[in-house]
């Protein structure tokens, strides 16, 4: 019997035995990592060829909307259907994506603290299982679309909570179905879900623009190929990175404004160091909301999976500039190292005279409290294990030694109860940690005995855990019930790099 996250690779093809996900089932005949003119898939995908070219340079549109069936204030209702649709990435070509009620990545939910939110779910996705997790959010644990509360295919439910004061912030949901949520993600099942505040002190002038990336690879033919072996190792980068669905689109400013920019990394694995040529940014918001005051002058900022920023930019003089990444070094193991720096995510055009100043950005944007002394700490170590057995060479994720079991409670904590957690990364790579269920405050950062005190106080609910680093932090759970960490590369997560804490009322 081989254990459903051990891989095994035979030779030239890798295949799975005795797997019960069907998600492995992609593996069957898997493209090598580094091996040149890929093999066929097993259902036939042709492999050769040349990657399909994306068009480039439409101009940005604006995320699609899910719109509010309900006509009381204070509430927001609408169905959410996950299913099959076709996309057409590239001319001439189908692609077959999932996707909420057949629209592009990123469908947009807005609403305000304090709405009651109810969302019926349909999973229309053929044999697989689907759950809606609202990452981030102060939902109860068994509205969370935990991988325990499966939807089966076919079948519906409603997911239904309340947004309390306060919880205004950048937040998405996705798919966590056990064995299933990378690849539905890859697929295409990913939105933004953005909290407005009643009165927000970002003036309304800078817009609000989401900015939703994703990751694209495509096959010769147009369909969207499986994990190989490398992605399964350090996650799937695909080839193209999506901005709101398009790639490399073109926005329109006019000199002289300031934009508000609330960015999602919502790739399965892709770092994003972001710069915006000469302008620099001012962060005003995280994970989790805004920040006390704004944060100015930054030149670039690393965006690990699952990470959001609220940030404000300047345009200030006339001409074209654009959106790129940065090198950013997070491990590799194994050949095929894609190239993820100098990519031009998006391109500004600035036009225009310099017109009157935009109005001022607040000094203070809100107050967020401290949480006060931990009554526990704890402690968590990533490892990731290669070796070899009989078949071939396996591969193993887990947190404290263990690889994730769905029937089983890693730890136990207590509603109220502020502990600090102490994350270590001893492995090759950096791994994003996220906890399900609330916000916390990143303390500190130890590198070879060196603390460095977080810059700046802010909620958050995934945190890059570079390689080599020991990452603090302190939170507390509010809501009773099963809460899931993990590393947020989804492959890692599905791999096994994931427990469960029982929050006791
Ligand atoms: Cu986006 Cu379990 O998380
Ligand atoms: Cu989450
Ligand atoms: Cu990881």
């Amino acid at each position: 019997m081989i254990d459903r996250r051990t891989f095994l690779l035979n030779g030239a093809a890798a295949i799975i035995g005795a797997s019960q996900a069907r998600a492995q089932s992609d593996m069957d005949s898997m493209p090598m990592p580094g091996m040149d003119g890929m093999q066929s898939g097993h259902d036939g995908m042709d492999m050769t060829g040349a990657a399909p070219e994306l068009p480039e340079g439409e101009e940005l549109r604006e995320l699609p909307r899910l719109v509010n069936q309900s006509s009381q204030a204070g509430s927001f209702e609408a169905n959410l259907n996950a299913e099959p649709a076709t996309a057409r990435f590239v001319d001439g070509l189908e692609t077959p994506v999932l996707s909420y009620n057949g629209r592009g990545p990123g469908l947009l939910i807005e609403a305000t603290e304090g709405d009651k939110v109810s969302i019926v779910f349909g999973n229309r996705i053929p044999d697989e299982p689907s759950t809606i997790h609202w990452h981030g959010m102060p939902v109860p644990a068994d509205q969370d679309g935990n991988p325990m509360d499966p939807v089966a295919s076919g079948s519906d439910r409603q997911y239904a909570f309340e947004l309390p004061e306060g919880s205004a912030g950048t937040y998405w949901y996705h798919p966590h179905p056990h064995g299933f949520t990378a690849q539905q993600v890859y697929r295409g099942l990913a939105g933004a879900f953005v909290v407005k505040p009643k009165n927000d002190p970002i003036p309304a002038a800078y817009g609000d623009t989401p900015l939703f990336f994703t990751d694209l690879r495509l096959a010769p033919d147009g369909r969207i190929p499986p994990n190989t072996m490398a992605d399964l190792m350090n996650g799937r980068i695909g080839d193209n990175v999506l901005v709101n669905g398009q790639k490399n689109p073109m926005l329109n400013v006019s000199a002289g404004t300031r934009r508000r920019f609330r960015l999602f990394n919502a790739t399965n694995a892709r770092f994003l160091r972001l710069s915006f040529a000469n302008s620099p940014m001012t962060i005003i918001g995280t994970d989790g909301g805004l920040l006390e005051e704004p944060v100015a002058g930054i030149q670039d900022v690393l965006l690990a999976p699952a990470e959001r920023l609220d940030i404000v930019v300047d345009f200030q003089a006339p001409g074209t500039m654009a959106l790129t990444t940065m090198p950013y070094d997070h491990g590799w193991m194994g050949g095929g190292k894609p190239s993820d720096e100098s990519l031009t995510l998006m391109t500004i055009k600035v036009s225009g005279e310099s017109k009157e100043a935009a109005p001022p950005l607040p000094t203070a944007l809100r107050n967020i409290p401290d949480l006060g002394p931990a009554a526990v700490t704890r402690k968590f170590v990533f490892g990731e294990k290669m070796g070899m057995n009989a078949s071939g060479m396996t591969m193993d994720f887990f947190i404290n030694g263990v690889s994730f079991d769905m029937n089983r409670v890693d730890l136990q904590s207590k509603v109220g109860q502020v502990e600090r957690w102490e994350i270590e990364n001893p492995t090759d790579m950096d791994h994003p940690f996220h906890v399900h269920g609330t916000q916390f405050q990143l303390i500190d950062r130890t590198r070879n005995g060196t603390i460095t005190p977080a810059p700046y106080k802010a909620w958050k609910d995934t945190v890059n855990v570079a390689r080599g680093e020991t990452v603090g932090i302190l939170l507390r759970q509010d809501r009773p019930g099963l809460r899931m960490y993990h590393c947020h590369i989804l492959e890692h997560e599905q791999l096994g790099m994931m427990g469960v804490v029982d929050v006791k009322a």
